[in-house]
């Protein structure tokens, strides 16, 4: 089987289409049934183009038949969907994901010294353009959660000064860049905190019309956080992107922003809200719907304040 046979697409249209007219493809991870469900129902309802990214977690909670299995259960119509592993860790990684029928791989080097990411970038991007998948790589490291309480103040924004010797030796198709995104829901210890712009700009210069991705990216809605605090949660001070600046981004050649922590959190917040209002009930399948269409909620406000991703289904 290969991801044609699923419905699915690479990336390479969707970012040359996004580049073209101004708007992020967005990158949403699932881990389960709801979560899937959730996210396509949001990316059908707007006509969205979209990736479902899974990390190597996520694959190994769910497990590559199950995951594969509800792939297929969709029914995807091919054009706007691509299934992209998140974060590979390895060539092996990538490799299993292809087999299994994934669009997109991402191989995430970016804690090697350079040399040795574009060795790795391209040992991946040569095996998987054999088979038409199209391949992310990442240069510059994150700051913050590796441990999600904590800032790191480990910060290594991508340097414009590798990024073509980067891709043109490493040959993948899009490049992940640090610009001060985090992974995780404590992004900012102020208000006033900036994405670095002038980073993006250079970039961006560098590499003029090429795919650049946008990392933990998450902007950490607060009604989301607000309803979990108020109903027994501790999320302190969770912080995310405004949406401005990732609006902002979007027309700097940012062409897949990766949101998973905001469908967390919507997961989060109507689980807490439905056995706060249904003290009574004790049906999964009640809580799990409501969870669901929170997450589709909020996807479908994020496609349409940030992504600006509506109606460009092809
Ligand atoms: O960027 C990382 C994603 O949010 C996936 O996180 O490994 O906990 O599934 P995870
Ligand atoms: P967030 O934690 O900001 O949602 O980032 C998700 C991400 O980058 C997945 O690769
Ligand atoms: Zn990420």
């Amino acid at each position: 089987m290969t991801y044609k046979d699923f419905g699915l697409v690479n990336t390479r249209a969707m970012f040359a289409d996004a580049i073209k007219r101004g708007y992020a493809v967005p990158a949403f991870n699932f881990y389960n049934m709801e979560t899937l469900q959730a996210i396509c129902r949001a990316t059908t309802d707007t006509h969205s183009p979209v990736i479902l990214a899974v990390s190597e977690s996520a694959m190994k909670y769910m497990t590559p038949d199950m995951l594969m299995g509800m792939i297929r259960g969709m029914g995807f119509t091919p054009g706007n969907v691509a299934l992209h592993l998140d974060h590979g860790g390895s060539f092996e990684a990538c490799e299993k994901a292809i087999k299994m029928g994934f669009s997109s791989v991402m191989i995430d080097g970016s804690k090697l010294p350079l040399d040795e990411n574009i060795a790795l970038a391209r040992r991946v991007a040569e095996y998987a353009h054999q088979f038409d998948v199209t391949v992310e790589a990442e240069l510059g490291t994150l700051s913050g959660i590796e441990d999600e309480n904590t800032f790191s103040d480990v910060s290594h924004y991508t340097n414009p000064a590798d990024v073509v010797r980067f891709v043109r030796e490493s040959g993948i198709d899009s490049l992940a860049i640090a610009i001060g995104t985090s992974h995780g829901a404590y992004k900012r210890k102020n208000d006033n905190e900036e994405l670095r712009f002038d980073i993006l700009a250079e970039i961006a210069r560098e590499l003029p019309e090429f795919p650049l991705v946008l990392h933990g990216a998450s902007s950490i809605p607060q009604h989301l956080v607000k309803t979990i605090n108020e109903l027994g949660g501790a999320l302190k001070d969770a912080r995310g992107i405004p949406a401005d600046q990732l609006r902002r981004a979007v027309s700097m050649n940012i062409c897949k922003i990766n949101v998973d922590s905001d469908s967390r959190l919507a997961f989060t917040a109507a689980l807490r809200k439905s056995f706060a209002d249904n003290p009574e009930n004790f049906d999964p399948r009640k809580y799990l719907t409501a969870a669901r269409e929170n997450i589709t909620e909020n996807c479908i406000a994020e496609i349409r304040d940030i992504m600006n991703s509506e109606n460009k289904a092809m």
